[in-house]
């Protein structure tokens, strides 16, 4: 089984970067504080797939977001890690192929994606870095 770390020092807030993970796009997010609170605010009984940021999210780097860059749907790559100012109406991302969106959480929002994107197992093996898998 493979792993792959990742250095996350210059990931600012605000921003997403793409990674690979056994031949599969991985997006690590640092959300901004504002993106956390739009996470947090959200009824998590109105979601689809019902999470809170927090379980998809490790206790006290909450602001770092670890997803699949696979949308759940047919598996297209969403837009909004590293590609400028596409990222839907939920301003996490947004898969372009059947048009779901998905928020600063990357819980699906809107459109025909059944659940959110997966978050891999990972943990941090320091302040700055990560290890998935
Ligand atoms: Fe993403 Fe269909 S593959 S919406």
């Amino acid at each position: 089984e493979s792993t792959t770390e990742l250095d996350i020092s210059a990931i600012e807030p605000g921003q997403a970067v793409k990674a690979v993970f056994r031949k599969q796009p991985v997006f690590v997010r640092n959300l901004t504080p504002e993106e956390m609170t739009a996470a947090e605010a959200v009824d998590v009984g109105d979601l689809r797939d019902p999470q809170t940021l927090a379980e998809r999210t490790k206790p006290g780097k909450e602001n770092i977001l670890v997803t699949m860059g696979v949308c759940t749907h047919l598996g297209c790559v969403p837009l909004g890690a590293g590609e400028g100012e596409v990222k839907g109406e939920f301003g996490g991302y947004f898969c372009p192929c059947h048009g779901s969106h998905y928020d600063t959480a990357a819980r699906i929002r809107k459109g025909p994606a059944p659940t959110n994107l997966v978050v891999p197992d990972y943990e941090f093996t320091s302040d700055t870095t990560i290890v998935i898998g």
